[in-house]
């Protein structure tokens, strides 16, 4: 995978080096988290769909969302409780400190490791806020997901300072990041991470933890961890029960098809999360507890989940890809595209076939982010592909 030199820094909007802080002088920090942030990211967050005619349904494959739907396990659960939705969670079955018990068993920890969020976007924002201070900043790769450093930048008025993945691999470049946690509050690494849908292997986030001072908290989002086929990756669960200050954010919006109901974890040391707890809102809502035990129980309706959408996800790549496109190898329910041209108005162009695909993504804006939707909804994607881009022979696809 290669990515020309002169694209990638027009991507950035410098014209010499890939480095944070030219990216920041160019763009101005709050545009780019702006523009870096999810649909839901609210706190400041502009919606980033594309604005389709009233009335008209797009098919949305521009949030990650699992379309397949939450399992016939996780389904009946919910509804078979909803009689007893007039009663506060804390007082309803099973109590927060139940899923927690399971997510810690599950994951060798103890119960003391786990706090439950309204979605893990809540524990991510509850990080930025424990372990950051005015004079503490934030470490992000850019692109990343967005919403932490949105929330860090936007609600707290906290700093940050960004590492742009490599311009040749595209993966999330150590060698930059670990000269900005000096003086660091929080490192955040998402893995795999989004929009990219790169992993980060085992061995470099290791790297990334023997190089950095032992005290500091490290954010690892693995919001797409169910879906890594690659052995190169691993969870990084087994750092927060060796006692680092790591705190491992996972939600059910992904695998368990869950994203609408808002349910999420973090596991990390105990005394992260009694930092943590506090600034929760004290409980979760009690239908989608039994969504989640329902969900974590089902190994196989995830298995079969997987499955489904890593073989739509490899079939549309290499549909793009015989069409003379080239696909980032992705590890997680999206991928990115070389589109070769500037993804904004690409958006409109789609948006008007009713096919809401993935926003900008400074400064990759010449690669788009697609979401893996059904088996229809791809199939109207490449429709979509076909008619706004030509073929191209394959070996001029690299060079965008
Ligand atoms: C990397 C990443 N982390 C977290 C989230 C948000 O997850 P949740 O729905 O659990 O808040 C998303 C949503 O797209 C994501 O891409």
């Amino acid at each position: 995978m290669s990515v020309s030199r002169r694209g990638f820094l027009q991507g950035l909007g410098v014209g010499r080096t890939a480095h944070a802080s030219a990216f920041m002088a160019a763009r101005g920090h709050e545009e780019y988290v702006a523009e870096a942030m999810e649909p839901q990211g609210g706190q400041g967050g502009r919606p980033m769909r594309p604005n389709l005619p009233p009335g008209v349904e797009a098919i949305r494959i521009s949030s990650n969302e699992n379309p397949l739907g939450p399992g016939k396990a996780a389904i009946d659960a919910i509804l078979g409780k909803f009689p007893e939705a007039n009663r506060y969670p804390f007082n309803s079955t099973p109590l927060d400190a139940d899923l927690e018990i399971l997510i810690a068993k599950l994951n060798a920890g103890k119960r003391e490791n786990v706090v439950l969020g309204v979605g893990s976007q809540e524990l991510l924002r509850n990080a930025a806020r424990v372990f950051m201070s005015p004079t503490k900043h934030l470490v992000i790769p850019s692109p990343t997901y967005g919403d932490p450093a949105g929330f860090a930048q936007n609600a707290l008025h906290y700093t940050l300072k960004s590492a742009p993945v490599s311009e040749k691999t595209l993966k999330t470049d150590l060698s930059v990041l670990l000269p900005l946690v000096k003086g660091a509050g929080l490192v955040y690494l998402c893995n795999p991470n989004n929009p990219t849908g790169l992993i980060v292997p085992k061995d470099e986030v290791k790297a990334l933890l023997d190089g950095i001072p032992k005290t500091m908290p490290v954010l690892i989002d693995e919001a797409y961890h169910h879906f890594v086929d690659d052995p190169r990756y691993a969870t990084s669960v087994p750092a927060v029960l060796e006692g680092r200050p790591v705190i491992i954010a996972r939600t059910f919006s992904k695998i368990a098809a869950l994203a609408g109901m808002r349910l999420g974890y973090a596991i990390a040391p105990a005394n992260m999360i009694q930092q943590m707890r506090p600034y929760s809102m004290g409980s979760i809502n009690a239908l989608v507890k039994w969504g989640g035990v329902a969900s974590l129980k089902d190994a196989a309706g995830q298995a079969e989940v997987k499955k489904k959408v890593m073989d739509l996800r490899k079939k549309t790549a290499a549909d793009l890809e015989a069409y003379g496109y080239e696909c980032l190898p992705s590890e997680t329910n999206f991928f990115m595209v070389a589109i070769g041209r500037e993804i904004q108005p690409v958006i409109q162009e789609f948006a008007a076939k009713k096919v809401a695909v993935g926003r900008p993504f400074p400064p990759m804006t010449k690669h788009m982010r697609v979401s893996v939707g059904t088996a229809d909804e791809m199939a109207r994607f490449m429709t979509a592909f076909k008619e706004i881009f030509p073929q191209k022979t394959r070996n001029t696809a690299a060079g965008v």
